[in-house]
């Protein structure tokens, strides 16, 4: 059940979910995958809060395509057929020793809709006694998520790609002043649009600060089984659903995840997947009956 309903901003939505188990297991980085009736697209989205006592999961959409409008047709009461998770690692700072993690300068960079899956992590930190800097990137001021919610756990700077609001620019160039600044960070932390994560490894690769993201290719089963969220990472091939969706983002190959983002979309292309992946192309959507 829908137990809360907020439009956020233009074509961006805020939903409580009531999943008590998904809310008592999961961890920020994770993920669920919604079904909106039985014959439903499998919609996969990150975990953007939870509250175990409520038992609710907070998720953030974008409204994309015709899966994604249909939920928006969803109001308070009525019922997703499916809402499976905690599915995926938890981040890996999670994982680290607290006081180890409080001795590191942490830097979010939150891009578009992906501010929304970097919120639990930041708030996380926060309730862990550590304050991270967020930097949020957003076309124009009215795209920009959870503002007040982000400043109450960390130290947020904005920019839109407009100017509209607070600095002009893209998120890139708000690293580059603040490491021009002498601000040194041990860890950056990206999630947003794939283009924006690629731009971001770029400059920190040369900046030197070791750089996480959440990937967010296509998926399908969400368990490991499709093969449609592969990703190359450091020349392997990985699972997003099962071995993400974090990972070292100095190490992805972004034009080949770009690439069967776009790829996936047609089924000539799916075709060509088959072809150019050949024995290592396990499945992928629509493939099965092949
Ligand atoms: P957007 O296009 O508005 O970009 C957000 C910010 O990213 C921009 O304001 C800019 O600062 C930065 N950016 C964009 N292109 C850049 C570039 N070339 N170089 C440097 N910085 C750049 O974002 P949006 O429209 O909200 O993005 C939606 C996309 O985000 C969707 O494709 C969605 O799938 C993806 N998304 C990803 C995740 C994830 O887990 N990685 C989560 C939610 C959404
Ligand atoms: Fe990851 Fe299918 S969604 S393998």
């Amino acid at each position: 059940p829908i137990v809360k309903k907020e439009k956020l901003a233009d074509k961006i939505y805020l939903m409580d979910v009531k999943a008590p188990r998904v809310a008592q297991y999961c961890e920020p980085g994770q993920f669920v995958i919604v079904k909106i009736d039985e014959q439903g697209e499998r919609i996969p989205l990150t975990i953007c809060d939870y509250n175990r006592e409520a038992g609710t999961i907070t998720i953030v959409f974008q409204t994309v395509g015709a899966s994604t409008q249909r939920m928006v047709s969803l109001e308070q009461g009525d019922a997703f057929a499916d809402f499976v998770g905690p599915l995926g690692c938890p981040s890996d700072l999670i994982d680290e020793d607290i006081e180890e993690l409080k001795k590191k300068k942490i830097v979010f960079i939150a891009g578009g809709v992906g501010t929304a899956p970097v919120y639990p992590q930041v708030k996380w930190l926060h309730e862990h006694g550590i304050q991270a800097d967020v930097i949020v990137g957003a076309k124009t001021q009215s795209l920009i998520l959870l503002e007040e919610e982000m400043k109450a756990v960390g130290n947020v700077y904005i920019t839109t790609d407009d100017g509209s609001y607070e600095r002009k620019g893209m998120v890139t160039q708000v690293i580059q002043e603040l490491h021009d600044q002498g601000k040194q960070y041990d860890v950056c932390v990206a999630i947003g649009p794939m283009i924006m994560m690629k731009f971001v490894c770029l400059l920190t690769k040369k900046l030197e600060i070791p750089t996480i993201v959440s990937m967010n290719p296509i998926m399908v089963d969400g368990t490991g089984m499709c093969g449609g969220c592969r990703v190359s990472v450091g020349g392997e091939i990985k699972f997003a659903c099962v071995d993400g969706p974090e990972f070292d983002g100095h190490l992805v190959n972004w034009d080949e995840a770009m690439m069967r983002q776009q790829t996936y979309k047609t089924a000539e292309g799916r075709a060509m997947l088959k072809e150019l992946e050949g024995e290592t192309h396990h499945g992928g959507c629509g493939h099965c009956e092949g």
